[in-house]
């Protein structure tokens, strides 16, 4: 095991503390099942219910049997066990794989699915106030059409995988991620926003990308909070380079501001900056 930061990770497998894994394994044979990816901080799991929800929503639209109750309750007494080990700051990346089967794709609807917990200490809490600017470029690798999945958080990563490399090979910290018309779906790691004039707006997810817990939560409640106009649009490059301010979210960078995409850059980022400010004070 590789060094995972200030301490070592730790692993849970349908709550008991564990090394290794079963086999077979639907997850590993078939990237068939789910994932989410939570943030303790000062040991809070920030936006439980909303990963809940769309681990909800991946669970019956897979036909994976519910483990709602189950999830929920691994992931908080990881939270308690991390905390009783003063590990107040963390990720907590909950993977659930269909249960195992024979051989073949087809699933068995009674298998009970297999519940993993990764726990990656972190040195600071979630979110600081400050957060260096991302570089983008673009990227050659398209997202593809597939609206049976879209918006979930399924274990099939492969896109992000070559657009991870792809950002990697051109040194920048991330690539716009374009479907197969051309438009501007998110970034590799996470959502995307722009901001036009006084209101906000981020690219519709109607055929692929994630929706993402920090863009529900800025779409819901922090921007209606702040009396900031918001929309799911269409976003071309065009209107990308165009905007006022770019920012990302994910549950890892909270909001983070774009300070470079290809030759265009922001150098302050007003609306970023509070919305920081505003997840540090409100996040549930
Ligand atoms: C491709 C992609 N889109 C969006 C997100 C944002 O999701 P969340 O805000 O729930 O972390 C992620 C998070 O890892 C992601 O990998």
């Amino acid at each position: 095991m590789t060094d995972a930061g200030p301490q070592a990770q730790r692993f849970w497998l349908n709550g008991q503390a564990t090394e290794s894994l079963p086999l077979p394994s639907r997850g590993f044979d078939f990237g068939d099942g789910l994932f989410e990816t939570l943030r303790l901080s000062q040991g809070r799991l920030l936006l439980l219910e909303a990963h809940l929800a769309r681990l909800a929503d991946g669970l019956s639209r897979l036909k994976i049997p519910d483990c709602l109750p189950t999830s929920r309750s691994c992931l908080i007494s990881a939270a308690a066990e991390l905390s009783a080990a003063s590990i107040a700051h963390a990720t907590l990346r909950l993977t659930v794989a269909r249960g195992a089967t024979g051989r073949g794709y087809r699933p068995d609807p009674l298998t009970e699915p297999l519940l993993l917990i990764a726990a990656t200490p972190l040195a600071s809490p979630a979110w600081p106030p400050e957060a260096a600017p991302l570089s983008l470029a673009t990227s050659a690798v398209r997202l593809a059409s597939q609206p049976a999945l879209v918006g979930i958080k399924h274990l099939n990563r492969l896109e992000q995988v070559l657009l991870a490399a792809d950002a990697m090979e051109q040194g920048v910290d991330d690539v716009a991620a374009q479907d197969q018309a051309g438009l501007v779906v998110s970034v590799g790691k996470g959502n995307l926003f722009l901001v036009e004039g006084s209101s906000v707006v981020t690219p519709a997810i109607n055929d692929c990308g994630i929706r993402g817990t920090v863009r529900e939560y800025l779409l819901t409640t922090v921007l209606p909070g702040l009396s900031v106009a918001c929309s799911e649009d269409k976003v071309s490059l065009d209107r990308l380079l165009g905007a006022d301010e770019v920012f990302c979210t994910n549950s890892l960078w909270g909001v983070v501001p774009v300070g470079q995409f290809l030759d265009r850059r922001w150098s302050s980022h007003p609306m970023s900056d509070t919305l920081r400010a505003e997840l540090a004070r409100q996040t549930p």
